[in-house]
């Protein structure tokens, strides 16, 4: 199979995290004598400073011209005092609506060799953990009208939350799809709807859509509760549905009760193949240059792309397994308290790509 994939390497940990999901997509290739075309385009502050812009036209273009987008991570302090609309992260955001992938898929696995690297009790750690958070992406208060005013205390700022019925609806359809092909078959819509109307109309538009999948079933979480059950008891959830920045916060959570955020892999998508597939973290100024980032996230992500936008299933299995047997070997990069480095872990992994 031939596939044009954008490449965004981005800012900080990104160009060492993307090198390391090259590395074994290269395996790929090899092992499945398929032939994958890449075509980097600048992304963020990388992109700042070649161009100007956080996201120059081509690489937009670029991306719609592929056939899916691996992206690593924007953002640093060089480029933190920008004016607003000239930050890496802009451009994370207009990539995403752009591209019009309302869908963020984050699946947030407990492997069984890491269940001693959750901070988690190991009574609640051995229970388990396998749920499949649903964030919508191109709504809610990140795309909301926003500014600064004067108010009667003297400047002010405000930001809002907005939520179309249309939006709610394409977003649960896609959430309670998902949750029909799982085996569990369980789906918890998290909002704030005890205070916010937004969430209101979200809670009506999600029962809505429950309506049709009747063998779902549906429960609303408010938020706060949602991120103490979390640590509570992560294994009573299958399907997590919810509004952008409740997504964004509650998968940073979710991932560190698997191990690390260096874990967990995403795709956004939207309603054709194409797809934007990134780790969920950022850019990691801290350990950034060190080659000691961990790339399974970003690895990962590149065997949700095959899966999702190639329909290469066995391929993307492959990334997994081998994945999972790379850390029952017990290699660990330094966020898990081990000392292989992000290139030696991609090259343990491609190996193993090749003979699981
Ligand atoms: P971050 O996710 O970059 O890092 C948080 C902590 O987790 C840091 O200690 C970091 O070292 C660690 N970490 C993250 N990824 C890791 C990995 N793969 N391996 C090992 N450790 C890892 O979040 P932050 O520090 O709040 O943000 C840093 C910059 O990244 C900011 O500019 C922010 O806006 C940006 N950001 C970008 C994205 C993205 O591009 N998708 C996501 C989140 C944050
Ligand atoms: C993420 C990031 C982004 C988000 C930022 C960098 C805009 O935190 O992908 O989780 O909030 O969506
Ligand atoms: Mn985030």
């Amino acid at each position: 199979m031939k596939k044009t994939i954008a490449v965004l390497r981005g800012d900080g940990i990104g160009p060492e995290i993307i090198d390391a999901a090259l590395m074994v997509l290269g395996a790929i290739e090899q092992r499945f004598s398929h032939q994958f075309n890449y075509h980097s385009l600048a992304i963020g502050g990388e992109a700042l400073d070649k161009t100007g812009a956080p996201l120059p036209e081509d690489t937009l273009e670029g991306c719609k011209k592929a056939d899916a987008a691996l992206l690593g991570a924007v953002g640093g302090p060089k480029w933190e005092k920008n004016v607003p609309h000239l930050r890496p992260e802009k451009a994370l955001l207009a990539l995403r609506q752009g591209l019009n992938v309302f869908a963020n898929l984050r699946p947030a696995v407990l492997f069984d060799s890491l269940v001693p690297s959750s901070p988690l009790r190991a009574d609640i750690a051995k229970k388990g953990i396998d749920m499949m958070i649903v964030r919508e992406l191109t709504g809610g208060i990140y795309f909301g009208k926003r500014g600064y005013r004067d108010g009667p205390f003297g400047q002010e700022a405000f930001d809002t939350e907005i939520y179309s019925i249309m939006e709610v609806e394409r977003i649960a359809k896609l959430a309670f799809d998902i949750a029909s092909r799982r085996e569990r078959k369980k789906l918890v819509s998290v909002d704030k709807a005890n205070v916010l109307d937004s969430s209101k109309l979200w809670r009506k538009t999600v029962d809505k859509i429950a309506q049709l999948y009747p063998n779902i079933q549906c429960e609303h979480m408010l938020v706060d509760n949602c991120a103490m059950q979390l640590v509570r008891n992560p294994s009573q959830f299958d399907v997590l549905l919810m509004p952008n920045m409740f997504g964004d916060i509650l998968s940073d959570e979710a991932s560190a009760i698997t191990g690390s955020i260096g874990l967990l892999p995403s795709s956004s998508i939207g309603s054709g193949k194409f797809g934007l597939y990134e780790p969920i973290h950022g850019s990691a100024p801290d350990i950034a240059g060190k080659n000691i980032a961990n790339p399974i996230g970003t690895i990962l992500s590149a065997g949700m792309m095959l899966s999702n936008s190639f329909g290469l299933h066995k391929e993307a299995k492959v990334i997994d397994d081998a994945v999972k047997a790379v850390l029952a070997k017990g290699l660990r990069t330094a966020d898990l308290g081990g000392k292989i480095s992000c290139s030696k872990m991609a090259e343990e992994i491609s190996l193993k790509v090749l003979t699981v």
